[in-house]
């Protein structure tokens, strides 16, 4: 008789329960992996970050680079035979972190392939401008290095 009361499917408490949990789990095994994907490619928020950051001048050999934050943000400085320069290091395309291929004297962009000179000037793939540089100095065997 109780079955005519409620028509159609028959709704449990463990049924909802056991739905949610595995809803949850779900949601949990497809977001965890983008969220830790998304914050090794990303630049960190700029907040309470130390505006200049200084490296010591004899660590910077030739045709290499040193990662730094400034104001929060990841940035390079490298060394080439006609200047020390900086720049920001987050990709101009969608804001993946570049990396530094010391080997072929180029930063490289690994989520589409972009490519930029040591100054950040674009020399391939789909980015849309160069990399912003960084004020650089040097003074007393260091490399001060900040936002321009
Ligand atoms: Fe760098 Fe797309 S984010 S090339």
């Amino acid at each position: 008789m109780e079955d005519e009361k409620r028509p159609g499917p028959r709704v449990t408490r463990r049924g909802v329960l056991g739905t949610g949990l595995a809803a949850a789990a779900g949601c949990a095994g497809l977001l965890g992996p983008g969220f830790v994907i998304a914050r090794y490619l990303a630049p960190a928020a700029a907040g309470g970050a130390a505006a200049l950051t200084e490296i010591p001048l004899d660590g910077l050999g030739m045709w290499q680079a040193q990662r730094v934050q400034v104001r929060g943000r990841p940035g390079f400085v490298v060394r080439t035979p006609d200047a020390i320069v900086g720049v920001d290091g987050a990709c101009t395309h969608l804001g993946c972190i570049v990396h530094w291929q010391q080997s072929r004297r180029i930063f490289f962009c690994p989520c589409h392939g972009g490519r930029f000179a040591p100054d950040g000037r674009v020399l391939g793939g789909p980015v849309p401008g160069p990399l912003p540089a960084l004020d650089v100095t040097v003074s007393r065997g260091k490399v001060v290095v900040g936002k321009a």
